[in-house]
């Protein structure tokens, strides 16, 4: 037998690393103009069907068609197909994906840049603890999430009691969860719709809803002098992919929100919960280069009720004139205050483990073991070794 060692978190720790620290506070240092950010470009892409299986190709990619007011996001709640990632992804499908466009290639082109990472490790905030694995390998920090450490908040978050009266309107987390993928489904079709017959159309619409499948863009971008290459998920196309790889693609994120209050009586309270969430929408879109996001208002219960849509970089000036509560420019220029340190930190070969701890405010970094711990996919290594 061999012993599995699967992820940098199974190491010993090692207590005489030294610990690197970043403070959050105060975030007025990060006010002003905001670092240069580079237009996302893709450079890849991928797909994983309806097994979750990963697919070299653009074959999950959706078109957006409005979808049907009224509806209840709710139907369909005891036959989804829910998708948990079980086992650590690491980075193994972007890898694989790189190394594919490479081998297509041929030449000597190669993705290269200051770090790689999902687009998620880009979009935590300080409101809830996260844990990250670094590792330099060839001049780029790969950075992966410590896959465990998401359980433990999920449980952290189930040990509190269940609430003894439950309002009718009340809905369960798998129910919030739910609704989400109910209205992508209501929303987006494989086709173009202006080449899609309306009964496929609402063929679609009508369809068991699950999230195993999903399309992933692959990007290059750049905070300041920092360059990244990041990957996510993108939701929808609202126009057909431009052959030119250089012009912009018209990715649509969908989200689902509650309706807001008549505005003449608009709460302030309801707003400034919206735009809270805008901060999460915007961070999430603009970093692939998403330029639209279209979000389905829904009742309490659960009733899409409208539509609207955002342009993604409008959004932060809209919410400084709206209730101010959050900075666009702080975001980035965080973000690229934190990338120059962590190219401080992750200096020597190892893994780094890198934590927000939430309650003294600092994000926390030490190196934890040697070798890259399966943050680098053995693939990838060896593809990069033999274009050496
Ligand atoms: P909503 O955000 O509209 O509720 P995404 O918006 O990132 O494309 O994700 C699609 C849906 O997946 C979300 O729709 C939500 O229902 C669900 N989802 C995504 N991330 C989640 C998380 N961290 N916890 C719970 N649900 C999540
Ligand atoms: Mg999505
Ligand atoms: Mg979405």
């Amino acid at each position: 037998t061999t012993t599995k060692m699967t992820s940098p978190q199974d190491a010993p720790p090692m207590p005489d690393a030294q610990v690197h620290r970043f403070p959050i506070q105060p975030l007025n240092r990060f006010r002003g103009a905001s670092a240069t950010i580079k237009r996302p470009r893709e450079v890849a892409h991928f797909s994983y069907d309806e097994n979750h299986e990963y697919r070299d190709d653009e074959s999950s990619i959706n078109y957006y068609v409005p979808p049907p007011m009224g509806v209840d996001l709710k139907g369909g709640f005891d036959t989804f197909r829910h998708y948990e990632e079980k086992e650590d992804p690491h980075l193994d499908s972007l890898l694989k994906a790189l190394v594919s466009k490479e081998r297509q290639a041929g030449s000597e082109t190669r993705a290269q840049a200051d770090f790689l990472t999902w687009r998620g490790m880009m979009t935590k905030d300080n409101f809830a603890e996260f844990g990250m694995f670094a590792t330099l390998h060839d001049g780029t920090i790969y950075i992966e999430e410590d896959f465990p450490s998401r359980f433990a908040e999920r449980a952290a978050e189930g040990d509190r009691p269940a609430p003894r009266y439950q309002h009718p309107d009340q809905q369960s987390h798998e129910m919030m969860m739910y609704w989400g993928y109910k209205f992508e489904t209501l929303a987006l079709i494989p086709t173009p719709p202006e080449s899609t017959p309306r009964e496929e159309i609402e063929k679609h619409q009508r369809s068991v809803v699950s999230n195993h499948a999903q399309h992933c863009s692959i990007v290059n971008t750049s905070f300041g002098p920092h360059s990244l290459i990041l990957g996510g998920e993108v939701d929808g196309l609202l126009a057909p992919k431009p052959t030119d790889p250089d012009a912009p693609v018209q990715w649509v994120e969908l989200k689902t929100s509650e309706e807001l209050p008549p505005s003449h009586q608009q709460q302030q309270r309801d707003i400034l919960k919206f735009e809270r969430k805008l901060l999460k929408f915007w961070a999430q879109s603009f970093l692939l280069g998403v330029p639209k996001i279209t979000v389905g208002f829904r009742s309490k219960a659960g009733i899409l009720k409208g539509l609207q849509t955002f342009n993604t970089h409008e959004i932060p000036g809209m919410v400084r004139r709206g209730t101010n509560c959050w900075d666009g420019n702080v975001c980035i220029n965080f973000a690229t205050a934190f990338l120059a340190w962590l190219k401080e930190v992750v200096k020597d070969k190892g893994v780094y483990s890198i934590v927000l701890k939430k309650k003294s405010g600092v994000v926390e970094a030490r190196r934890i073991k040697d070798g890259t711990g399966g943050i680098v996919s053995e693939d990838f290594l060896e593809w990069r070794r033999t274009k050496d």
